[in-house]
């Protein structure tokens, strides 16, 4: 592909403003400056550098992002920034959207794609892809509560019980509850049918993802192939 095709398809601007970086020497790759926009360059592992950031090419972008409180995931948010202002411009031009939403105060992991397949690959209900949500409750989790989670509450919204895939409880107030659909605010108001009151609210995995220790709230990383292929990415 040609170097500013790429750099276009990566999100770096216009076609004009990806030849003008290759021409005033702003892209580097294979450890040296490029200065022709047409350049053919393989896209297999290819690396490349624009204004001192290293890049990978990605024909589809999918990325995880380890959400801080305090950002919204709409695209037009209305209280609070939006989680898309943590991602550096080429990302948020190529077009990457969350795969599904995280509540404004809920931390922990969240994915980024620019593709529409597999954000519905993901997100729908049929594909049952396991999320895993740490959980702080207002008051004492007891074995009753325990075993309605598991067994399906009903929602206000929805005759139909929606259950928990598994849950842990870890202390009198924590525990941790697989779910494999996504309803709106589906664990805050799972645990108010039971009685209780999610005081504060993790997702540490999506599928076969865990968010990594070392990403601090705010940072994202690349998906690599191996795990994309592991989601049912590839
Ligand atoms: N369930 C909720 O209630 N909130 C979230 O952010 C995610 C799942």
């Amino acid at each position: 592909m040609r170097l500013s095709q790429i750099l276009f398809s990566q999100g770096f601007g216009s076609r004009r403003e990806c030849a003008a970086l290759i021409g005033h020497g702003e892209v580097q790759w294979a450890g040296r400056t490029a200065d022709d926009p047409d350049e053919e360059v393989a896209t297999d592992g290819l690396v490349f550098n624009v204004q001192g950031r290293a890049w990978v090419y990605q024909a589809h972008a999918l990325i995880l992002m380890h959400k801080p409180a305090g950002y919204e995931c709409s695209q037009k948010p209305r209280h609070h920034p939006s989680v898309m202002s943590l991602l550096p411009p080429p990302l948020r031009r190529r077009g990457v959207q969350p795969v599904g939403r995280l509540d404004e105060d809920t931390t922990g992991l969240l994915l980024f794609t620019d593709d529409g397949a597999l954000i519905h690959r993901l997100t729908s209900p049929k594909h049952h892809v396991p999320k895993v949500y740490e959980i702080e409750v207002k008051h004492p989790l007891d074995d009753d509560q325990i075993a309605r989670l598991l067994g399906g509450v009903v929602l206000d919204d929805d005759p139909t019980p929606v259950r928990a895939a598994a849950v842990q409880r870890r202390t009198s107030f924590t525990l941790s509850l697989t779910l494999t659909e996504g309803k709106y605010h589906q664990v805050k108001r799972m645990l108010a049918a039971v009685g209780n009151r999610v005081e504060k609210l993790h997702r540490s995995t999506f599928g076969a993802l865990t968010l990594p220790p070392d990403l601090a709230p705010g940072g994202w990383c690349w998906v690599s192939a191996d795990e994309a292929r592991a989601l049912g990415g590839a």
